[in-house]
Parts: structure tokens; sequence; C-alpha cells
């Protein structure tokens, strides 16, 4: 597997003689079936296919929206598509070189108009936002495997874990998304200049869009916006959402490779006791296990078994979590290998026997978890664990990893299936699999997993950390443009292993870390064996204060990360996102690179300090209207502006007339009653204008949600000058009523509530930043 080689436009024939009555065109000496559909909402579908080639083999079904007969997407006699939008040509394919084959490889080429843009491709960590000038494979990588420490040090290595062929275009101010579904081995090329790579002009990437894969069936989809935020709705549509997770799995996460049994355990829960440190859970790396057999536990860890050590966490209400890995340790007699050569349900090589790679245990061998019988029998252990007390899994390795093993002798489907038609649905198949077994195992809880690897549909059941980082200012950086351009891939809940995996973090570079990433989707503090101790107490006496502050502040604002996840299932919307999905960029400085700022919803934009050397940096305030700045405690002018914070705080800044559901007090421990809540209103005294919000309360863990048990308030806040209305109407009442005190940022004279005038009075609120006044309804 070459990562850095790419099949070259030359090397194709291209379709010609497109015959719309019979579905067909020809391309060299072949003949390829076609199929065009149209779906309300902008969505059409392209699929070409040819009897070598097999069906698709995707495991993960897409949900198109129904079906339109308005056929907005055409093919030429080349079959050249133009796919139209309300009556406009939005993108076409590149004339008699639209679609090329090559062997068992294919490829659309789409013109591109001046000026494109672009974003989204999935997990690729290039450290920008923006990705023009880009030529990518997608292959789920295990990258500390198959890269030298020298090259991802402080370095992007390119195919990263996941894999989503998902490219998307900024045209002037249209948003069209261009979705490859196949698991197969697949290729985007991006036109542009990408200096760093390029030295001879020959190198750079061709001017049309390259969209591609090695083998498979070709099935293009093409989304239209025409915005960012409605494209991202109507792809998280077609790929399934990201099902509410319990509100656990939103909290503060403590895992280190090396925590092996109870007596870890035991201790880092004292310690977060004693520090008053809120953390859900604490994360068991592969030392847990006799020998790294899946699905074992070692005595020597856990003498009681794994259950006595959860009950004994779950007295001060924290979970526990440990990891697993696909490979299964080959030994004859080890029950978990027998069972499953005894099924026949393993990857094999070419000579039909058990392809054997080598993993933690040595020699392993491999479940074929494309094949629904395997991860049926996958689900059947991961049911156990959970009986046996883990309250979730994180899936590693799962790339999958084969060691120093070439992956390609690993074939799918008893042999019938190379390894390249599937390779990046495996990491898929294991979390539909781990899923499905936490559901097995109580089917009114919702399971919480956390994969390495993925791919399109993966969000539908797992959650994704970005794998093996570095604690250096590198990897910090390059979080934030690869979380975001994840979420704008389909993929809402994820998030780095905070404070690097390999190497030791300095107390700065923990402390900048955990206040840019204490509100993304996902807060786990994960290191490498062998690193220096990363541990909140770890540090010196001020660097536990800031940290223990910023892990509060994210319990604080738990009821406000809650609700974007009960948006998300909703909408789609994802819960970071990048300014251009929230700002008209037409009115602004450009705003379509930024990738050191972001959105948490709508309300909340940080910009956080990313840069060893410099501690004052520029953050955009977009829009027109004044920002309230969370670490200030005042209002600041929307444009740009420098700030300096002092190490205890980060720039955070709140939209005006932003509503944000907070939890009251300070929170020490990980208790939240989504029912009882402080409402913070931004409303800007002396200027005018209206907000609304909608704010939900559930249990937090069941399914009962779905059955009515959850209570909803809409909120609707108009300020006039001195005059500030605040009207709060309860919509459900399934889970009780919930109460909610008022908290303006603002003074205001006169207060209305429900039309009726309230006193208010001063408390001081800390945030991000020094405390402030504040103005509680009493
Ligand atoms: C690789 C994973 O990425 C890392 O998080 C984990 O600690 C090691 N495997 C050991 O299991």
């Amino acid at each position: 597997m070459f990562f850095n080689k790419f099949p070259h436009p030359s090397n194709f024939v291209y379709a010609n003689g497109f015959n719309p009555a019979a579905n067909s065109f020809k391309a060299g000496k072949r003949d390829f079936q076609t199929k065009l559909s149209s779906f309300e909402t902008g969505v059409h579908h392209v699929r070409v296919s040819h009897s070598d080639w097999g069906e698709n083999r995707a495991i993960h079904p897409l949900t198109p929206p129904p079906p339109c007969d308005c056929s907005p997407v055409k093919a030429g006699e080349n079959f050249e598509l133009s796919f139209r939008h309300g009556g406009e040509e939005i993108l076409k394919t590149a004339g008699a070189s639209s679609f090329g084959v090559c062997g068992t490889a294919w490829m659309f080429r789409f013109e591109v108009q001046p000026g494109t843009r672009f974003y989204g491709m999935g997990e690729k960590n290039f450290g920008r936002l923006e990705l023009s000038g880009i030529r990518t494979k997608f292959w789920n990588t295990d990258v500390w495997g198959d890269f030298h420490y020298s090259q991802f040090k402080d370095h992007t290595c390119d195919p990263p874990y996941l894999s989503i062929p998902y490219v998307i275009l900024k045209q002037g101010e249209t948003f069209v998304g261009i979705l490859l579904d196949t698991p197969a081995t697949t290729f985007i090329e991006t036109p542009g200049l990408d200096t760093e790579r390029v030295f001879e002009a020959w190198q750079t990437t061709t001017p049309e869009l390259v969209v591609g894969a090695e083998c498979g069936e070709a099935n293009l989809w093409v989304i239209v916006g025409p915005t960012l935020k409605e494209l991202t709705r109507k792809l998280q549509h077609l790929v399934g959402h990201t099902p509410l997770p319990p509100i656990w799995a939103l909290g503060y996460h403590q895992s280190r490779w090396g925590y092996a049994g109870q007596e870890d355990l035991l201790k880092l829960d004292e310690e977060f006791r004693k520090h008053e440190i809120p953390c859900d859970s604490l994360w068991l790396d592969i030392d847990y296990m006799e020998g790294f057999r899946v699905f074992t536990v070692d005595e020597k860890h856990f003498p009681e078994g794994l259950k006595a050590t959860s009950d004994l966490l779950a007295k001060n209400n924290r979970k526990l979590v440990a990891i697993l890995d696909p490979g299964v340790k080959r030994e004859k007699g080890f029950e978990v290998y027998d069972d499953l050569k005894a099924k026949n349900l393993h990857c094999v090589n070419p000579e039909g026997e058990e392809y054997v790679g080598m993993v933690w245990p040595g020699e392993t061998i491999f479940p074929d978890l494309t094949l629904e019988p395997a991860r049926k029998w996958w689900a059947g252990y991961v049911k156990k664990m959970a009986q046996d007390g883990l309250s979730a899994v994180w899936i590693d390795m799962n790339d999958p990893s084969t060691g120093p093993v070439d992956p390609k002798g690993m074939l799918f489907r008893h042999g019938r299936d190379r390894h390249e038609e599937h390779r990046n649905q495996y990491a898929l198949g294991m979390q539909i699999a781990s899923r499905d077994g936490f559901l097995k195992a109580d089917s009114n809880s919702r399971p919480f997993i956390l994969s390495r690897s993925g791919s399109t549909g993966s969000a539908k059941y797992s959650a994704i950390w970005t794998g093996d980082n570095l604690s250096n200012y590198f990897y910090l950086k390059i979080c934030i443009p690869t979380t975001l351009n994840l979420s704008l891939s389909g993929v809402c809940f994820n998030g780095p292993d905070v404070g690097g995996f390999g190497d030791t973090a300095t107390e700065t570079l923990m402390l900048d870390w955990i206040k840019a990433c204490f509100l993304f989707p996902f807060m786990r503090n994960h290191s490498s064996k062998e690193t220096g101790d990363q541990e909140p107490w770890q540090y010196s006496e001020e660097g536990v204060k800031i940290i223990s502050k910023f892990v509060r502040l994210r319990y604080k604002f738990l009821p406000y990360i809650y609700n974007l996840f009960i948006e998300h299932e909703k909408t789609g919307d994802p819960i970071l996102r990048p300014l251009m999905y929230e700002i008209d960029s037409a009115m602004q400085v450009p705003l379509e690179d930024v990738a050191d700022q972001f959105f948490v919803g709508p309300s909340i934009l940080q910009a956080p300090i990313i840069d060893a050397e410099h501690r004052t940096r520029e953050v955009i305030l977009p829009g027109e209207t004044a920002w309230f700045s969370a670490s200030r405690g005042r209002w600041i002018e929307a444009g740009t502006s420098d700030v300096a914070p002092a190490d205890s705080e980060t720039p955070l800044f709140f939209k005006a007339g932003a509503i944000v559901p907070l939890r009251p007090g300070t929170p020490t421990d990980v208790l939240v009653d989504l029912r009882n809540i402080d409402l913070l209103i931004c409303a800007h005294k002396g200027s005018r204008g209206s907000s609304f919000y909608h704010y939900v309360a559930d249990d937090g863990r069941s399914f009962d949600y779905k059955n009515g048990v959850r209570s909803e308030i809409s909120v609707k806040v108009e300020w006039d000058g001195d005059e500030v209305k605040v009207n709060v109407e309860e919509v459900a009442t399934g889970f009780g009523s919930i109460r909610a005190r008022l908290i303006f940022v603002d003074g205001f004279e006169r207060v209305l509530v429900k039309g009726a005038r309230v006193e208010t009075k001063v408390e001081e609120l800390e945030l991000t930043g020094a405390p402030f006044a504040v103005y509680v309804t009493m």
C-alpha cells in the first residue's frame, strides 16, 4: 500500500456513448450500467456498476430523503453530469473526461469554479480548515504503526485513522458536498497550490476536483446546501445522526495507558474526590487483560472481578470503561480463539487459512466484522463485559492494525473479497457490534462507544477520538481544524487526547489544552505509558487550581452541551462549528479559513491560546453586534481585537442575545439534575433585540425520552434600552417541572417576567476569567 501514490487521470479511459434509455455507457472496451436519482431537498445519487465489480459492499445503509421526479441531475453523451438547483447549474463534471476507469479503479472529475474552497474530508489533519491543493488517500491507518516517530512527532501524517471520502465545495456563498459511498480505498484531489508539498510545477494537483476509488462499485452522492448549515444537516440525515449519548459520556474522562487494576482505579477515585474535580469515568487500557487476550480480565489486577470494582466506583458515581482490540490471540485453548475458529468467522489469507497479524498478544487473528454473524458473535462477548460491570468500551486498533504484517493478505467474506474492498469499514463493523452488545445487556440504557477508526456512518454507533497525538503545540493547534472538519463530515461527537498521548506535557501546555478543549464534544485526558503523569493533580498548586476550574466549568456548561446533542439528534447541527457555519461570511472579514477559533453551538465563540510563544492573540468577533466576554465580564465591539488572557483565563464570548443553560453553583461532582438550571441571558442593555431558546431536560441515561419522559421550556427574551422582558413557557413536563433562575449579564432598570415586574439581586459569576457582577431574579 502506497500512501503517496495516486491513480493518474491519463491512465484512465473515459465514458462515452451514454444511452439514457439503456442506462449504460462505454469506457474503453467495456460497457457500464448507470443509475441517476434525485431526491427532495437537493440530494442526488449516481451509480455506475459493472458485473465484475460486484455490489456496493457498504454495511451501513444510507438514508436518502424521499425521491423527486424533477430529475435535476442529467447526463450527456460522454456521461458528463450536470447538477441543478433552483433552476441553476450548480456543479458539473469535466466534459469528455467526466468518468474514467482503469482496471478496477474509477474516478469522477469535476469542473471547479475559480475561487472555490474545500472543506470536510473527515479526519484529515492537515492543520488547516480549508483543504485546497491536496492529494489524499482514504485508508484507515494505524499512524504510529505505519509512520516513524520522526514523521508524526510534530507533523501531519496522512492518511489518518478514519476515512470519510466527503468533500465540501464552497463556491461563492453556495456549498455543495460530494460523498463517495464505498468502504473501498478512495482518493480525492483538490485543485490549488500546496506550497509545502510542491516544488515542481508538475507536482501540483489537477485543475479539476478528482474523486475516485481503487475498486468496488461507484456510488456518488452530491448534496446541495446551499448554506453550510443546510448542507451539513442533509449530509447528517443521509449518513445517520449521532444518537443522544448518556450525559455521563459528555463529562470529563480520565485515562492512561498503564492503569491496570482496581488498586490504580481506587487511587484515582480518591484523588478526584479529594480535589473535588468532577470526573465521570476511569478508563482501563490493555493491561487489565490477561496477556492482552481480548475479553479476559487479569485476576491479579481484579481479584474479585470487574464488577466488584465497578460497584465500588459507582458509590462515587464513577463509571468504568475498558479498551477492546479486535485481534484475538492465536492460541489453542484460549476460549475466544477456539470459539471464533469453530464458528469460522475470522478473516482468511489467500490460502484460505486464518490470516495472522502481529498485535499486543503476538500472533492474532481477526473476526471478520463485515459479516453479520461475526458482529453478532462480537456483540455477545461485549454484552458479557457490560454485564460484568463496564459502562462503555473504547475500541482501538480497529483500522485494523496488523502490526508489521502486510494487511493486504487479510481477506474478507470467507476469502471472497479483497482487503481493500472492506478495510475502511472494519471499524464500523466493530462499532455496530459493540453498540449492539450494550443494547443486548440493557435495552433501555443509552450505550457509549468510543472508537479510534471509522468511516461514513460511524457516528451513528460511536464517538471518535482522533488517535495518537503528542504533547506539543503542533497537535494542540491542529486539533481545532481536525475536529471542525470531522464535525462538517458527519462526526459531531469527537475530540483529541487532551494533554497529548505521546511525550510529556509541560504544565503550560496542559493548561492550554484543557482551556482549548473544555467545551469540546468529547473530553478525555489520556496519555501513553512511559510518559509523565498527566492527571490534574500532577501539576503545581496553581496549575491544579486552573485545571479544576475548567473541568468544573465543563460541568457547569453541561446542560448547554447536552442540549446541543439533543438538537443534533433532531437537526444534524454539529456541536463544534467553524465561524462560517454561524455567520454569513459575505458581510465579514473572510472567515472561511479561520482554524483557531470555533463556535460551541450557536451561542459561544472560543478563541483559545494555542501557541507556546504568543500569549496574546487576535480574536475575530464576527457580525455587527457586540459580544459578551465571559473572561472580562463586559461587552466588546464586533471586529478584530487583541486579547492577552492570564494563565487562569481563556477568551470565550457569548453572542448578543445568547440564552445559555448552566448548572447552578460550582460543580464539584458529576450529579447533574437537568431540571434545575440557571439561564444566563446575554441581553445587551442600551440596545434592542430579541432571542429565543428551547431547553430540554430528561433523565440523561435511558430511552424513556422517546416515550415522553422529557420536559421542555421555551424562553423568549426581548430587550430595548433599559427594559428586558422574559417569557418562559412550559412546553412539556414528562420529566417533571424545570426550575430556571434567570441571570442577566446586564443590570436592566425594568425586568419583566411573564409581564410582571421583578426585582433582581446582584451576584458574582466566575466563568473563564475573573468573577463579574450579574443580576439574578429572586
Ligand atoms: C493505541 C491507542 O491509540 C492508544 O490510545 C492506546 O493507549 C494504545 N493503543 C494501547 O492500547
